[in-house]
């Protein structure tokens, strides 16, 4: 399966995707380091930050309550934000596209 990333400078990456990594894993490990993930996926720090495409947001669960108050904490959110390290890869994922959001 494969996660498609663009990054902050526009350049786009087609990354091999595990089902039952996070996203954040995902693009850390294909080698795309504009990710800080500071806080290593324990929903504290929000620098995983990606926008999801706005034609497959509606596929991905929705966002805890948790994931939520860090997202309204963000100036750079969009309406399709999410928290990288929240989306479990499944290969029903299959060509899921994001885009590296703004640093905050
Ligand atoms: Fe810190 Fe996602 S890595 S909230």
């Amino acid at each position: 399966a494969s996660l498609i990333v663009t990054t902050r400078e526009g350049d786009t990456y087609d990354l091999a995707a595990t089902s039952g990594l996070s996203v954040m894993e995902i693009v850390r490990e294909g080698g795309v380091d504009e990710l800080l993930a500071a806080c290593g996926g324990c929903l504290s720090c929000a620098t995983c930050h990606v926008v999801v495409d706005s034609s497959q947001a509606a596929f991905l669960s929705p966002a805890s309550d948790d994931e939520e108050d860090l997202l309204d904490g963000l100036t750079a959110r969009v309406p399709t934000s999410r928290l990288a390290c929240q989306i479990q890869f499944e290969d029903r994922l299959d060509g899921l596209r994001v885009t590296i959001a703004p640093e905050a």
